[in-house]
């Protein structure tokens, strides 16, 4: 990220929003930074590079984002620590993720560079508003879309990237209690689960706002042909302790892969833990979770950090996980990820990118 090779044209805002946020009083995802990283994809070239005071844009009504949904997004954030140093995390791992989701959505991949030198800049000009409470963090929302005024079902031929940014606290303000689903389903073998599409979120919301009537924070989607294996929770992977392994489902083309899960599972490899990637049907958690051999349950995202799940619904019952103690795997890697992106502590991962 220190080659300067792109030439991005800055517009820098004349009418900072700065002084009125509060990083006391943080609601995710309701606040945004002063400037926003734009980039046009049009005669098949990535062009017109630049940076501009945040605001809203001008859309046709025919625009197919719209009408047929190629859009896709990235999560992704920010860190500062006491002494103002500020980090990005692993930025890389979202930008390739960015394109194997655009791979499966028909959509133009973005050169790496773009993105990692469109969010270094961004962050240079707004690195202010990163908050440096514990918890605290500039989350970071790349997204592309089509961006053609045509109603024919086609793929689009002109896009539009974007990084917009906004501060953010816990996005979880409490363990969640999560549901088992077993009749609406995310993702199916072929499908789009993978990728970061805006579609897989809009579909989740009638199901979760089912079970949020039943009392449930968050669903825990199973598979397409039989319900029968647990897949993620979609904001979120899902880990579990069992048997003092961590456990958590395999990737595949219905779960997304998360740059969080990856580097849980890292730690935990590197702290001597075994990890198993392998399927986990419903029976074998809800009897883990009855003889005890379920020993945590969390969720791991970028804005979920670290979600600890304080019981799983079946049918009707909810069955309770242990409490958590000083102890646990989840609040230890909670801890440790917290210092790592902070720069509290030595990255023996090389993860940290220093924000200059
Ligand atoms: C993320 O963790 O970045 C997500 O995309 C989850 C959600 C906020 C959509």
């Amino acid at each position: 990220m220190s080659t300067k090779v792109l030439d991005i044209d800055i517009k820098k805002t004349t009418n900072s929003n700065l002084s009125s946020f509060d990083p006391d009083n943080i609601i995710f995802g309701s606040t945004f930074t002063d400037h926003m990283f734009i980039a046009d994809y049009i005669n098949d070239e990535w062009q017109d590079i630049r940076i501009v005071p945040t605001g809203k844009l001008q859309v046709h009504p025919a625009n197919s984002m719209w009408h047929y949904g190629q859009s896709i997004f990235e999560g992704m954030k920010a860190y500062k620590n006491e002494n103002g140093e500020a980090f990005l995390f692993r930025p890389e791992m979202n930008a390739h993720r960015l394109n194997r989701s655009a791979i499966r959505m028909c959509m133009p991949e973005l050169p790496v560079e773009i993105f990692l030198e469109g969010l270094h800049a961004l962050m240079s000009l707004d690195k202010e508003w990163i908050p440096d409470r514990k918890g605290s963090s500039l989350y970071i929302r790349p997204f592309m879309m089509a961006w053609d005024n045509f109603l024919g079902v086609r793929a689009s031929k002109s896009y539009r990237f974007m990084i917009i940014c906004s501060p953010a606290g816990m996005y979880y303000a409490e363990p969640v209690k999560v549901k088992i689903e077993q009749k609406y389903t995310r993702a199916a073998n072929g499908g789009t689960g993978m990728a970061k599409a805006a579609g897989n979120y809009g579909g989740s919301l009638y199901p979760a706002k089912l079970a949020a009537k039943e009392g449930y924070h968050q669903l825990i989607w199973t598979d397409a042909q039989e319900h029968r294996y647990v897949e993620e929770a979609g904001t979120m992977n899902l880990m579990f302790k069992i048997e003092g392994k961590l456990v958590t489902s395999p990737l595949s083309d219905t779960i997304l892969a998360g740059v969080t899960r990856n580097s849980v599972l890292e730690i935990g490899r590197s702290w001597g833990l075994e990890t198993d990637e392998r399927k986990i049907s419903v029976d074998e958690l809800i009897r883990g979770l009855q003889d005890g051999t379920v020993e945590e349950a969390f969720g791991v995202g970028t804005a979920a950090t670290v979600a600890q799940i304080k019981s799983i619904g079946l049918d009707g019952v909810d069955y309770d996980l242990p409490p958590i103690s000083e102890d646990s795997f989840q609040v230890k890697i909670n801890t440790y990820l917290e210092d790592l992106r902070k720069g509290h502590i030595e990255d023996p991962f090389n993860w940290r990118i220093p924000i200059t």
